[in-house]
């Protein structure tokens, strides 16, 4: 089978194409035919090693993780309540950019026949990151909340799910004045330029100068030490990724959250483990809101697998619009429409 597998770390030309031997689904696993792949900002860290998170300790050749959506076509020992022929989404820490992929049963979700595939990847990770982030943070009804990177992959669907979750006024943060429109066009109240200095005023004024009561941080560095300074009364800081802050995640002194502040962390895979039930819930949830098409999943590309490397460039360098997708061509349920 076709595979992406990168041998050392380094730029996007460092992820090759190869013939690999197909993977056999171990104890507890399946085997999923990949349809549509998508391709985060955290895989462009690892392909660089510069990803913060201890869990990503690699041996070469190695291929990337990411969300997969397909059917499974072997179950391996052990493993009830799935079957070869059931269509799946799973995301995964490795073996994504390929044809097939052996995941562990437990993590791998339905997927309904009649959701397009490419917007199926929404499901394994960035719309429970989504979710998960603002359950973390326990968001009220009428709540402020400030979205970080909300012109991204995770941050496109954050800002639609915060609307849907009765957030009170919802305020965007993105890089571009293009892409702060874009998250207005998403049903953010406010949109900030977090490229300009003063942009922690822009966010302060747009709170009517109480400041936010959560924030969902992807970026980290001085963005996320900034933010400690906008939270208001019992406001909570949910930090789940570094995009803009490499491995300098500052530290942070006990004497910044003593008036009344909070600073937390989000993981998917440490959330998946503890809370299935939540996962398995959120996924539910925002499949039912996808094929109502009360969220969308913004695709900005759609690409073939071997493609990867331009996928990964795009990310780097910032140009995207929610998420980029590959497709194996093997698929027969994707229609590869973008929203
Ligand atoms: N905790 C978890 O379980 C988990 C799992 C997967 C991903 N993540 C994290 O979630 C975040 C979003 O992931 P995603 O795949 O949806 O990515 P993405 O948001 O599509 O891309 C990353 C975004 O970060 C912003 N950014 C800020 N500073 C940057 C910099 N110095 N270089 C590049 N981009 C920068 C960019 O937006 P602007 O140009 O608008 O600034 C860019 O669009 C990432 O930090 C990722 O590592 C966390």
């Amino acid at each position: 089978m076709r595979a992406v597998r990168i041998h050392e770390y380094g730029g996007p030309e460092v992820l090759r194409t190869e013939e690999v031997p197909m993977p056999e689904p171990g104890p507890g696993q399946v085997l999923i035919a990949a349809e549509a792949v998508s391709v985060g900002f955290a895989q462009t860290q690892m392909r660089r090693n510069i990803f913060p998170a201890p869990m990503w300790r690699p041996e070469f050749p190695v291929t990337l993780g990411g969300d997969v959506i397909g059917d499974v076509v072997a179950v391996g020992p052990g493993v009830t309540g799935i079957a070869a022929g059931d269509r799946v989404g799973a995301f995964t820490l490795h073996g994504a950019y390929a044809e097939y992929v052996a995941v562990d049963a437990d993590t791998v979700l339905p997927v309904p026949a009649e959701l397009d595939a490419v917007q199926a990847t929404a499901l394994p990770a960035p719309g429970p990151i989504a979710m998960g982030t603002m359950g973390t943070a326990a968001l009220a009804a009428g709540e402020s909340v400030l979205v970080h990177a909300a012109s991204g992959g995770i941050g496109h669907l954050a800002v639609q799910l915060a609307r849907l979750a009765g957030a009170g006024t919802v305020i965007a943060t993105a890089g571009t004045p293009e892409k702060c429109a874009y998250a207005r066009s998403l049903g953010a109240d406010a949109a900030v330029d977090y490229s300009r200095a003063d942009w922690p005023d822009a966010v302060r004024e747009a709170t009517g100068g109480r400041g936010v009561d959560v924030i969902l941080d992807s970026v980290g560095g001085d963005v996320l030490r900034q933010g400690i300074g906008l939270l208001a009364p019992f406001g909570r800081l949910v930090f789940y990724g570094s995009a803009g802050g490499g491995l300098g995640i500052p530290s942070v002194s006990p004497m910044e959250l003593i008036g009344m502040r909070f600073l937390t962390g989000f993981a998917l895979s440490a959330w998946r483990s503890a809370r299935p039930d939540r996962y398995r819930a959120d996924h539910d949830a925002l499949t039912e809101q996808l094929l109502a098409g009360t969220v969308r999943q913004t695709v900005h590309a759609v690409l073939p697998l071997e493609d990867v490397g331009k996928a990964h460039e795009i990310i780097e360098s910032r140009a995207h619009l929610g998420r980029i997708v590959l497709l194996t061509g093997r698929g027969t349920r994707t229609t590869g429409r973008t929203a």
